[in-house]
């Protein structure tokens, strides 16, 4: 997957340049073009930004930079402009791109909005969720991780259990490693009993608390197998004991 970002703010991107993805970047499973549309400004003082016919505050972004950096590009794909009045991201759209796309193109805004022909050019408009953030850079960040991660041989055999879980609908269950008793905190007794059926349903039983308690919503549409209604009734005695 080649992945372009249209950004004023190129040198923000080195988190994606390292760990993980850098390795997986130097491997060429994905290819990142970062785009200065600040270059395809055609003034001496190379302004990206004017003042909003009709008047008001701010600055808004121009339309020519940024349509010139796109006309620049070998292959535009899904063009995605990042916002805050954007539909929010999450696991499902990450891995409909990963599985589904060959390029992606991001526009990054800064401080201020986009004239509303650039919205008009893209595909989507994706928030990373309910706030407002100085710029487009980081959300982009943030949506180009979970995607790219998904890619075929970017992560190790390890790690894509981790991604399995969440794709089941749940929260993660806890996890413990070495010591078995650190300053009174102990591990529970059945992670290390051996007892593969009893520790599978223990983490099930957790990942339903987990989600139960910080995130219901999760809950609401889910269609539960018998083991996991059970479980769940447990759980909710349990919690009405302890109040
Ligand atoms: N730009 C500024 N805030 C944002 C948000 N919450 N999501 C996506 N892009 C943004």
């Amino acid at each position: 997957m080649k992945i372009n970002v249209l950004t004023l703010f190129p040198d923000m991107f080195t988190p994606l340049q390292v760990s993980m993805l850098g390795r997986a970047l130097e491997d060429k499973k994905w290819d990142l073009n970062l785009v200065n549309f600040r270059d395809f400004t055609t003034d001496v003082h190379h302004h990206v930004d004017d003042t909003p016919y009709g008047g008001g505050a701010g600055m808004v972004l121009q339309i020519m930079p940024i349509k010139k950096a796109l006309d620049s590009l070998e292959k535009k794909g899904k063009v995605i402009i990042t916002a805050p009045q954007g539909k929010t991201f999450n696991q499902k759209m990450a891995k409909r791109w990963a599985d589904e796309e060959q390029d992606l193109t991001f526009i990054c805004g800064h401080y201020e909005g986009f004239d509303q022909r650039v919205y008009e050019m893209a595909d989507e408009v994706v928030s990373i969720g309910d706030y407002v953030l100085t710029g487009g850079e980081l959300p982009t960040m943030s949506m180009i991780d979970a995607t790219v991660r998904l890619l075929p041989g970017v992560l190790g055999n390890s790690a894509s259990a981790v991604e399995e879980s969440f794709s089941h609908g749940l929260l993660e269950y806890p996890q413990y490693t070495r010591p078995a008793e650190f300053e009174g905190m102990k591990v529970p007794e059945v992670l290390m009993s051996g007892n593969h059926g009893k520790i599978a349903e223990w983490r099930l039983k957790e990942a339903l608390r987990n989600t139960l308690l910080r995130r219901p919503d999760l809950l609401e549409n889910r269609e539960f197998t018998p083991e996991e209604s059970k479980l769940l009734t447990e759980i909710k005695l349990e919690l009405e004991n302890k109040n």
